[in-house]
C-alpha cells in the first residue's frame, strides 16, 4: 500500500497584521489582495474610499480579511490615525507597504510650479516620513518585531528629466529606509524598498496620456522587453515583508524587468 504525504504551507504572511497605503487601486491593491491570499489581516488606506471599499469586499467575498480607512498622506493626523486603526481592529501591527505616492506634470525642473514641488515632498516623501514612524511605534508596542517596506521607483537611481521632484523625492525615500534600517535593525524590524520599474497602473497611464509614447520608450529600455502586471511588484512585496526575507534590511531592491542592469 503506497502512502501520500500533503504537505500545506502556510501563507508568506500568515498570521501577520499588514497595512498597505494606496491600496484603492494599482501596485497597492494588488498588494493588498496579495498579502490575504497569503495569510495576512490587512487594513487600506488612501483618499478615495469607493476604491478602497471595493478592494476590500473583493478581498472579504474570496475569504480574506480586509478593512479600510481614509488616509490623506499629506495630513499628518490622518497618517497617525490610519496606522493605529491597524492596531485598533487587530491588537497589533506586524508588516506596513508605505506604497502610495503621487507625481507632478511632467517636464523640466525650471518649468515645474511650486506648489507641485511642494505637494509631492508632502505625500511622497514627508508622508512615508510620517507613516513610518507611527509604524515604528506601532510594531514595537505590539508585535515586537515586524517589517516596513517603501515604494520607492527606477526613478530614484537614474537621472529623470520628465519627472524631477518625484525622482528626488523617491531617492530621499530610499535614504530614509536606509537610515531606519540601520537604526531599527536592532530590535528586529527590518526596513527596505522597492523600486519598480515601468507598471501598468493609473499612475503610468496618466503620465502616458500627457507624454505619448512613454511606456513604448520605457519598454525599449527595459531587457524584459515589456511593463509589469501590478502583482508582479506586489509578489516582491509579499516577501520582502515576510519572515523568508529575515535577513534583508536596508535595501532598495530593484523589480524593474532589468532597466537598471
Ligand atoms: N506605475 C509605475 O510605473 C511605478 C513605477 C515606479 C514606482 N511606482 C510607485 O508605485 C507606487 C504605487 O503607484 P501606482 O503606480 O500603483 O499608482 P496609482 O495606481 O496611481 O496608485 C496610487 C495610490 O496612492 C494613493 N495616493 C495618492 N495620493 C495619496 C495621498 N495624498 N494620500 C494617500 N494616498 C494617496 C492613491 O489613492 P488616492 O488617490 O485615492 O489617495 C492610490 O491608491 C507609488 O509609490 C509610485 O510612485 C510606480
Amino acid at each position: 500500500m503506497t502512502t501520500t504525504t500533503t504537505t500545506v504551507t502556510a501563507g508568506l504572511l500568515a498570521g501577520k497584521v499588514a497595512f498597505v497605503t494606496g491600496a484603492g487601486r494599482g501596485i497597492g491593491a494588488a498588494a493588498a489582495r496579495l498579502f490575504a491570499r497569503e495569510g495576512a489581516r490587512v487594513l487600506l488606506a488612501a483618499r478615495t474610499e469607493d476604491e478602497l471599499k471595493s478592494v476590500a469586499e473583493d478581498i472579504r467575498a474570496a475569504g480574506g480579511v480586509a478593512d479600510h480607512v481614509r488616509c490623506d498622506l499629506a495630513d499628518a493626523a490622518s497618517v497617525r490615525a490610519a496606522v493605529d486603526r491597524a492596531v485598533e481592529l487587530h491588537g497589533r501591527l506586524d508588516v506596513a507597504f508605505n506604497n502610495g505616492a503621487t507625481i507632478a506634470p511632467p517636464g523640466p525642473l525650471d518649468e515645474a510650479e511650486e506648489a507641485d514641488l511642494d505637494h509631492v515632498y508632502a505625500v511622497n516623501l514627508k508622508g512615508t516620513w510620517l507613516a513610518m514612524a507611527a509604524e515604528v511605534k506601532a510594531i514595537r508596542a505590539t508585535a515586537g518585531a515586524g517589517a516596513i517596506l517603501n515604494t520607492s521607483s527606477v526613478g530614484s537611481l537614474m537621472g529623470n528629466p520628465e519627472l524631477p521632484a518625484y525622482a528626488a523625492m523617491k531617492r530621499a525615500v530610499n535614504s530614509l529606509t536606509a537610515s531606519a534600517a540601520v537604526t531599527y535593525g536592532p530590535e528586529n524590524i527590518r526596513v527596505n524598498a522597492i523600486a519598480p520599474g515601468t507598471t501598468l497602473t493609473e499612475m503610468l497611464h496618466a503620465w502616458d496620456a500627457v507624454s505619448p509614447g512613454v511606456i513604448d520608450g520605457l519598454n525599449a529600455r527595459t531587457p524584459l522587453g515589456r511593463a509589469a502586471d501590478p502583482l508582479e511588484i506586489a509578489q516582491a512585496a509579499a516577501w520582502l515583508l515576510s519572515d523568508r526575507a529575515s535577513y534583508v534590511t536596508g535595501a532598495v531592491v530593484p523589480v524593474d524587468g532589468g532597466m537598471l542592469a
